[in-house]
């Protein structure tokens, strides 16, 4: 089963009023809906704001529902001085950058036994990309895509300074305060898992108005890809399903 993990109600919410809805529980303090999105069987979710909660709301989920993979949906800061508000950026890497062991001679977003960069699911990768190009490519003035590394921190950025860092420290595309959490925890339980994010701001000095005057709009991008990733997202075959023509 597919579950699509969003830190706030507007970032599942064309999600959650495109889907019947079967059953609401709630554990861990996290409202978790069951249905179905277009004949998908789901498990939707609001994490909450950072990388405890989100990493909560992870490990709750794999723990309580059967999951074979996971979609985080949500916005993000761009870092590119290019960057357009409503650009997506799917996260083929993702970095917990406020992981901090350099008194111990480590790199900013490195923890010991386990280097700093955690890889989505390349098949998810490549599907999300599939779906961008589906569903935008020839529409003017639709937003643009990135894959690369999205970076994450319990900090809202709204500062140069740091951005700069974090698009220089981390080769980084986008910073946002969950990814590397659901990243790292899937990880952990052999979950695969992507991190899909539209960018509301450019982490700049006007990032928090821009955010609150962007975010609605932001969301429909990031829909209308989650709209065309869920139903290929859902019927990929685990490898270890997929039968070789042939072999006993
Ligand atoms: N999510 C959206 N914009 C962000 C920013 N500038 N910093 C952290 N998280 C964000």
């Amino acid at each position: 089963m597919l579950a699509v993990v969003g830190a706030m109600q507007e970032e599942i919410d064309l999600l959650e009023q495109a889907s019947t809805i079967t059953e609401r529980q709630t554990r861990a303090g996290v409202e978790v809906l069951r249905g179905q999105f277009r004949g998908v069987d789901l498990v939707l979710a609001r994490c909450g704001i950072g990388k405890v909660n989100a990493t909560i709301c992870t490990q709750m989920l794999i723990d309580h529902y059967p999951l074979d993979k996971m979609i985080f949906s949500g916005v993000a800061g761009g870092l590119l001085p290019n960057m357009q508000v409503g650009d997506l950026v799917i996260a083929s890497h993702v970095i917990q950058y406020d992981m901090d062991l350099t008194a111990f001679g480590r790199r900013h977003g490195e923890l010991p036994d386990k280097g700093r960069t955690i890889e989505s699911d390349p098949a998810l990768v490549q599907m999300a990309a599939d779906a961008y190009d589906a569903v935008f490519s020839g529409e003017a003035g639709g937003p643009n895509l990135m894959l690369g590394t999205v970076v994450s921190g319990d900090r809202f950025i709204q500062d140069p300074d740091t951005l700069r860092w974090l698009q220089r420290e981390f080769s980084a595309l986008a910073t946002e305060m969950e990814g590397a959490a659901v990243g790292y925890t899937c990880d952990l339980n052999g979950i695969p898992f992507v991190v899909i994010r539209g960018l509301s701001d450019t982490a700049g000095s006007e990032a928090a108005s821009d955010f609150s005057a962007n975010l609605s709009a932001v969301c429909q991008n990031s829909f209308r890809l989650l709209e065309r990733l869920i139903p290929m997202a859902a019927h990929e075959h685990a490898p270890a399903m997929v039968r070789v023509a042939g072999a006993s």
